[in-house]
């Protein structure tokens, strides 16, 4: 399996309001940048039109039944793409947002997780996954405008 989620999260799991991030950690920003560059990054359709345009040094994949202006590339079939990607060795970062996490939660042989010490209101939440099936490292603590976050690297075992 060749899929990496990677995915900054409140207490509960929180993931996103109204479209938006909730949690603006500049730290997170750059250990995302620097982990995903170079390699092909998915996200859905509406995590794609959060960004203020592609991300640079990367292939941008789209997931939407529709046509998307601006993305390297779109995918409409989702199960397809798993199928013929989850056995490459080839790290395929998946970005968000909360149903397609959900989607590659079962296929994650890496999962990057900022986990941030609050909790907020929310209407999108990492999914649910099995931590028994994976060893946790922690990679890095920091802590940026009284919030506390820890880079955690889950590894399937
Ligand atoms: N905290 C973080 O690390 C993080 C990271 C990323 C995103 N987010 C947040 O997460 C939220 C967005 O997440 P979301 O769950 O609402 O949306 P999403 O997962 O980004 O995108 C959902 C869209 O993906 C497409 N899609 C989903 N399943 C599909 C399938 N089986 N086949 C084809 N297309 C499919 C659909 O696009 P169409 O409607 O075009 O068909 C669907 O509307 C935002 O608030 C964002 O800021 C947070």
């Amino acid at each position: 399996m060749s899929f990496s989620l990677i995915a900054a999260v409140g207490k509960n799991g929180e993931l996103g309001l109204h479209g938006e991030l909730i949690f603006h950690i500049k730290e997170d920003m750059q250990f995302f940048r620097d982990t995903t560059r170079g390699h092909k990054v998915v996200m859905g359709r509406k995590t794609w039109e959060s960004l203020p345009g592609k991300l640079p040094h990367r292939e941008n994949i789209v997931i939407s039944r529709h046509d998307v202006e601006g993305a390297d590339k779109t995918i409409h079939d989702l199960e397809q793409f798993i199928a013929d990607n989850k056995d490459t060795d080839e790290e395929i970062f998946i970005i968000g947002g909360g149903q397609i996490y959900e989607a590659f939660a079962p296929y994650a042989k890496t999962i990057y997780l900022t986990e941030i010490e609050a909790s907020a209101d929310a209407d999108t939440y990492f999914p649910d996954f099995d931590k028994s099936r994976y060893d946790k490292t922690i990679i890095k603590k920091g802590e940026s405008h009284d919030l506390i976050y820890a880079f955690a690297k889950y590894s399937l075992k």
